[in-house]
């Protein structure tokens, strides 16, 4: 009997329908060549979601997810959804799946594409060789912590904040996800933190420090957030793996990615406790080229890979993508995005061919 996967797809907002019909089709053709049944089922979330039913996370797109072997999202968000109260935001809903999907360790890697060499906004002897990957923590800390709010008191004055806060398990489960991860790459990582200023700071460092004493071949550093901004620009090359609690994971795996020249060509993991994984790419919806057949889904497609690396346990089909990634590459196609002279500019579409045309060559 032949394999079967069941898929959940999110297209989302914006540019996320073309990426994801992209992604779609690499998929099929893998079906095809290694025999195996993708079983997908379509659900909203974000803008698209609220339009049609209100909510950004309806509760059908959570159950969906839930019954299925890996969640594929390309991207939410748009200017019609900007001003809606918090609960209706696109990212609310976002947030929502991280959450009711118990997806704490979201892994962000960001490699120099030799190809892509001249796009990096930095040297090219600062940038080339980094090869990094960033696990930010991603269901708690001050995206959730409670409480939160703005209140008014008697005299009228207000004030808004929001609470960063970690447990003992929730700083333990990431440091170990990301010390394994460190295992299988060069051995370092690197913990981030503001513990000269913050107390749940300290107390991340302290934790981070006890899981080490397992991991005797991991060489461990600690970096507060400020520095290691600075450090990430000026020699990346010194970064291996990154541990980093939500909000700073955040902050510093923008910065990694543009190191590499484009946004537009890298995926993420989040992955959970159970088996169920999420995989999308770290750009948002491009809502001012959306429909103009102008995005890139390469980051996209890669994240279809690291679908079948960490999500289905399946890591040759994941090399076969990145290798026809780098293939189409090299050969010369480029979409706007990562244009340069002397290069073919392709449309989304077009490059989502060449990409089905080199994987079954
Ligand atoms: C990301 C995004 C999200 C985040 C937004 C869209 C809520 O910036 O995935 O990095 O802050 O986590
Ligand atoms: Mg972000």
């Amino acid at each position: 009997m032949k394999q079967k996967y069941r898929i959940t797809l999110l297209p989302g907002d914006g540019i996320g329908p073309e990426i994801m019909a992209v992604a779609v089709a690499v998929i099929n053709s893998i079906g095809t060549q290694f025999d195996l049944e993708f079983d997908f089922k379509e659900a909203l979330v974000g803008g698209s979601a609220i339009d049609e039913t209100g909510e950004p996370l309806p509760a059908e797109t959570l159950k969906i997810c839930r019954e299925s072997d890996a969640v594929l999202l390309a991207a939410i968000g748009g200017y019609k959804w900007d001003n809606l109260p918090r609960q209706q935001r696109p990212e609310t809903g976002l947030l929502g799946l991280r959450a009711g999907l118990e997806l704490f360790a979201n892994l962000r890697p960001a490699k120099i594409i030799p190809q892509l060499l001249e796009a990096s906004p930095l040297k090219r002897e600062i940038v080339e060789g980094v090869d990094l990957m960033v696990v930010r923590e991603l269901t708690g800390g001050i995206y959730f912590g409670q409480p939160k709010g703005v209140f008014s008191d008697e005299q009228g004055s207000k004030r808004g904040f929001n609470t960063m806060v970690y447990s003992d398990l929730e700083v333990d489960r990431i440091a170990k996800v990301a010390f394994e991860i460190a295992t299988k790459r060069n051995g370092k990582l690197c913990s981030i933190d503001k513990a000269n200023v913050l107390d749940v700071s300290q107390f991340w460092r302290d934790r981070v420090n006890l899981i080490a004493t397992n991991y005797p071949n991991v060489e461990l550093s600690h970096l507060y957030v400020d520095n290691a901004a600075m450090q990430l620009v000026q020699s990346p090359r010194q970064f291996d793996t990154i541990v980093a609690g939500n909000l700073f994971g955040d902050i510093l795996s923008d910065l990694a990615a543009v190191l590499t020249g484009s946004i537009g060509m890298l995926p993420s993991a989040s992955l959970g406790i159970s088996n169920l994984g999420l995989f999308e790419p770290v750009h948002g919806s491009a809502p001012d080229i959306a429909g103009m057949d102008k995005a890139n889904p390469l980051a996209q497609v890669l994240s279809v890979a690291m679908m079948f690396r960490y999500g289905l346990n399946q890591p040759e089909i994941a090399t076969k993508i990145e290798s026809a990634v780098n293939d189409v590459l090299d050969y010369g196609y480029r979409t706007g995005d990562i244009m340069s002279q002397g290069m073919n500019l392709v449309g989304c579409q077009e490059m989502g061919e060449l990409l089905i045309k080199t994987l079954e060559s």
